[in-house]
């Protein structure tokens, strides 16, 4: 049985709370009876995509098994690509595929730079195709932004467009188990042509739906967000016969 940690939105800001809750998800993962087989991490990892932000996400990221990133629209890529991938700094954006023990991991930049909105270049798409074409047997697709609305007014006003696209790549191949994302800042199931799409809850906080009480609450008042509740991730098990499984698991936390 193979499984896939997944977890999103850290913003570390420099600040002790991004930071604790961070490092609980990873001390979570660290006890595990047996390593997953990859974390991947959807987007948002830094808050202001300074490099000493990026700086600490390498240090609590530190992990037995590939750690596997995409970025977010608080992320910047140039700082992203050095710190994070260990390549040159740059502009263009960051896609990066994996074969982890013969599943495709491939990870696509969604963002916009200087944007909080998504949308996958074009050069990202006939990316995605060619690594999806090369490779046999199952796969997973990663991006920050989902696709579709997904019923939280905050998000779905700045959600990934252009998906006719993205449609017409993810039709051409069978082998891809789910779309995974982050962005929303809550655990959520929805499909996209045809495939299922798992959103991570947002490590540093929680975001709700119109019927929750607080969604209602001004910016001045914290936002439609839940700041108290601790923090969770996904891990998805990926069946012998290309299903994707996904538990949510919330995290001890005293913060
Ligand atoms: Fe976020
Ligand atoms: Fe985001």
């Amino acid at each position: 049985m193979r499984v896939f940690a997944h977890l999103s939105d850290l913003h570390l800001d420099g600040g002790e709370r991004a930071d604790a809750r961070a490092a609980a998800v990873l001390d979570y993962l660290g006890n595990l009876a047996r390593p997953v087989e990859a974390v991947l991490v959807t987007g948002d990892l830094a808050d202001h995509g300074a490099p000493e932000e990026y700086r600490r996400a390498a240090e609590l990221l530190e992990h037995p098994s590939p750690v596997l990133v995409c970025p977010g629209n608080h992320d910047a890529r140039a700082p992203f690509r050095e710190i994070l991938l260990g390549q040159p700094p740059g502009d263009e954006p960051v896609n990066v595929a994996t074969d982890v023990g013969g599943v495709l991991v491939a990870l696509c930049d969604s963002t916009i730079p200087g944007r909080d909105a998504g949308y996958l270049a074009d050069e990202t798409l006939v990316w995605l195709d060619e690594v999806l074409t090369a490779h046999e047997g199952p796969s997973l697709v990663a991006f920050h932004h989902p696709p579709v609305a997904v019923g939280i007014p905050l998000v779905d006003a700045i959600r990934q467009t252009g998906q006719d696209r993205l449609a017409e790549v993810v039709t051409r191949h069978l082998g891809i188990a789910a779309l995974l994302c982050g962005h929303v800042h809550t655990g959520a199931g929805t499909t996209f042509a045809g495939v299922p799409v798992r959103i991570a809850p947002g490590v540093v906080s929680g975001s709700l739906l119109p019927v929750e009480p607080g969604a209602d609450r001004g910016w001045d008042e914290g936002g439609p967000l839940d700041h108290e509740g601790p923090p969770s991730l996904l891990l998805h098990v990926l069946h012998d016969d290309g299903r994707l499984t996904s538990h949510q698991r919330v995290v001890p936390f005293s913060g």
